[in-house]
C-alpha cells in the first residue's frame, strides 16, 4: 500500500477549499469529507451518498484546540474524554456553537471526533479547518474499510480518494452524547462502555438501560448487504443452513472461529470462518460482508456472537445488517 505523498495531501486540502469531496481513511472506516463550513460542498455529500438531509454528519478535527469554536458548554467531563480518547474512535455529541446546521442536519447538537490515522490527521492539518464526513458508502450500505470499497461504491461522485490501507478498527466510532444531564451511548464501537465509564466516573445510559435510545440518523436497519442476511445462535444456524442447503439455495455461513469445520461438506453451503477475537472480527466484518455480497449467494447466514461487552459493537452491526426471521436471535 502506497500512502499519499505530501503533494497529494496538499492537493486534497486544496480540493476541500474549493468545495470538492475527498474520501479519506480513518482508523474506523473511510470517510467522505467536505469543508464543514461550505454548505454547498456539504450538500454534495448528502447527494453523493443518497442520504436524507436531516441525518447529521460528524465534524473531524486534528486537535481539540478549536473544539469550543464548533461546540459550546463543554463540561470538564467532555474535555477529559477528549483528552483521554482523542485521537481515537470516539465521537462526542455536544451542544452546537458555530457548527453549521447543514452539517448537523438541523440539530442544535454536533458530533465531533479526532480520528487516529496518519493520513486523516495529515489531511486535517493541511486543510486547517473542520472536515464534515460520514462513512464513504451509499446510504444504508456497509461502511468501506478499504479505498477500493469507496471506489466501487462512489466512483466519480468523489473528487479524490486517499489511500490508507485497510482500516484498523473496521466498525464506526463509539458515539457518546453529552448534551443531557446524563451521558448517553448512541452507538457502540471500539471504545467500550466500561472504558468510557471509568474515565467519566459516572453512569452512562444505554439503550438497554432506558429501553431504547433514538438518535437522529440512527436507524434500526442499516449497514446492510444486498443479499438476504440472517443471524442465528449456533444451533439454529445449523438448522437453518441445512434447510437452505436442502432447497438448493447457495448459502454462505459465517462462523465464529473454526470449531465447525465439518460444515464444509454440503456443496450448497460455503462456510466462512471468522476470527473468534472480537477486535479481529470487527476489523474483517465489512470486507467479508462485501465479498460475500458480491459472490451471488442466495442467502448469507452468520453465527451470533456472545452477548458480552467485548462483542457489543459487532452485535450492534450484525443486528442492523440482518433481517428479522423466525427463530432468529435478533
Ligand atoms: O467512525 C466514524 O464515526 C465514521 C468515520 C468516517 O469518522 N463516520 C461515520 O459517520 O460513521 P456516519 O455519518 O456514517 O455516522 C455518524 C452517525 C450518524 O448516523 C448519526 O446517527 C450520528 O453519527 N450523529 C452525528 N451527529 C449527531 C448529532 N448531532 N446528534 C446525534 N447523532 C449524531
Ligand atoms: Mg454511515
Amino acid at each position: 500500500m502506497k500512502e499519499p505523498s505530501s503533494n497529494t495531501i496538499n492537493a486534497a486540502a486544496e480540493l476541500l477549499r474549493n468545495g470538492g469531496l475527498v474520501a479519506f481513511p480513518t482508523e474506523t472506516v473511510y470517510g467522505l469529507g467536505a469543508n464543514a463550513c461550505d454548505p454547498v460542498a456539504v450538500r454534495r455529500i448528502f447527494e453523493a451518498k443518497g442520504r436524507p438531509a436531516d441525518h447529521p454528519l460528524i465534524i473531524h478535527l486534528h486537535s481539540p484546540e478549536n473544539l469550543d469554536f464548533w461546540a459550546q458548554d463543554i463540561t470538564e467531563a467532555g474535555w477529559r474524554l477528549a483528552e483521554h480518547f482523542w485521537p481515537g474512535p470516539l465521537t462526542l455529541i455536544l451542544k452546537r456553537r458555530h457548527a453549521p446546521l447543514t452539517v448537523t442536519g438541523g440539530q442544535e447538537t454536533v458530533g465531533i471526533r479526532i480520528p487516529d490515522h496518519p493520513v486523516a490527521l495529515a489531511l486535517l492539518k493541511a486543510f486547517g479547518g473542520g472536515i464534515a464526513a460520514p462513512s464513504a458508502n451509499r446510504f444504508g450500505r456497509v461502511s468501506p474499510t478499504r479505498a477500493k470499497h469507496v471506489r466501487a461504491e462512489l466512483g466519480d461522485r468523489v473528487d479524490l480518494i486517499l489511500e490508507g490501507g485497510p482500516c484498523r478498527v473496521g466498525v464506526e466510532s463509539t458515539i457518546l452524547s453529552l448534551v443531557d444531564d446524563q451521558p448517553r451511548l448512541l452507538r457502540p464501537g471500539a471504545i467500550s462502555l466500561s472504558a468510557l465509564q471509568e474515565v467519566l466516573g459516572t453512569e452512562i445510559l444505554t439503550s438497554a438501560s432506558v429501553g431504547g435510545i433514538r438518535a437522529p440518523g440512527m436507524l434500526k436497519s442499516h449497514y446492510t448487504p444486498e443479499t438476504r442476511f440472517e443471524v442465528y445462535p449456533i444451533d439454529d444456524l445449523k438448522r437453518r443452513s441445512d434447510e437452505l442447503a436442502h432447497s438448493g439455495i447457495r448459502t454462505a455461513v459465517i462462523f465464529i472461529g473454526s470449531a465447525h469445520r465439518e460444515r464444509s461438506e454440503n456443496p450448497a453451503l460455503t462456510p466462512f470462518f471468522m476470527p473468534d477475537d472480537p477486535t479481529e472480527y470487527a476489523r474483517k466484518l465489512y470486507a467479508v460482508l462485501r465479498l460475500l455480497d458480491d459472490a451471488e449467494f442466495g442467502v448469507l447466514l452468520a453465527e451470533s456472537p456472545p452477548d458480552t461487552e467485548a462483542w457489543q459493537a459487532v452485535n450492534d452491526r450484525l443486528k442492523r445488517a440482518g433481517v428479522k426471521g423466525e427463530g432468529m436471535k435478533y
